[in-house]
């Protein structure tokens, strides 16, 4: 397991490293495996590398996608993860909607939901609920609190480790979650983060001690490689 943190001048540079690390840990996945998994961030910083991806000739045919997390509204709602990625690339580019795999938000009971999403990604990684799928790659974003996915400070997602989706709490709002021991079974996680807003939050998500229920990105440690591709502000802050 590598630690990477690299510094990049902005948003659209950090985008531009996303999209070079995909390439590469695809092709690795479709050499080793035939097929590439990958979990997506939602919320805005990663729309510029949906948007770069489009521009990409990937063997979209080889390639599954699924959410990291989803807010728990109709996938044509604005607020929706599914609806950004769609119109940032899904509807630009010709990719089987059999690889598409969005997490469902229409049983009108977030934890059904939940429960269909994790049947789903058990029957599509052939894996008994007792273990853990490894994604090839996990996109996430960090928030202002220290959240990753939808994994927000002191809430009861935080201590679920024995389930592969739970269900997310923001200001009262249900959402989506792949759980922390899931993410942490990715063979590739990159955090795409930027804006001085998160500054208080990555100073102490790379401080020796802290609080992990309080910033909870500093429960993502995968088994496999984790890159922190952060700008200038932050890598300030982290000291790179
Ligand atoms: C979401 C995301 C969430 C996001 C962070 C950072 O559904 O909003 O999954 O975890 O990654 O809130 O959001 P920004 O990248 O928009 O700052």
């Amino acid at each position: 397991m590598a630690k990477v943190v690299e510094v990049l001048p902005d948003l659209n540079a950090i985008a531009q490293r996303t999209a070079e690390l995909f390439s590469d840990q695809l092709h690795t996945a479709i050499q080793d495996r035939g097929k590439f998994t990958v979990a997506l961030a939602g919320g805005s910083t990663p729309k510029v590398l949906y948007q770069l991806l489009r521009q990409r000739s990937l063997p979209l045919s080889q390639i599954h996608l699924f959410w990291g997390d989803e807010r728990y509204v109709p996938a044509d709602h604005p607020d929706s993860n599914e609806r950004m990625v769609r119109e940032a690339w899904l509807n630009h580019v010709v990719m089987p909607a059999e690889n598409i795999h969005p997490m469902p938000t229409g049983a009108g009971d977030p934890t059904q939901d939940a429960q269909h999403y994790a049947q789903q990604l058990q029957g599509f990684f052939q894996q008994p609920s007792s273990q853990f799928p490894a994604f090839d790659l996990v996109l996430l974003g960090m928030g202002e609190d220290g959240h990753t996915a939808s994994l927000f400070p002191h809430t009861p997602a935080l201590e679920v480790c024995d389930q592969w989706v739970t269900t997310g709490l923001k200001d009262g709002q249900p959402r989506l979650t792949l759980t922390i021991p899931v993410l942490n079974q990715a063979r590739c996680v990159i955090f795409m983060v930027t804006g001085a807003g998160k500054a208080h939050a990555i100073q102490h998500v790379f401080a020796p001690e802290a609080d992990a229920r309080q910033y909870p990105s500093r429960f993502i440690q995968p088994t496999g490689d984790i890159y922190w591709l952060v700008d200038p502000t932050l890598g300030e802050i982290i000291r790179v």
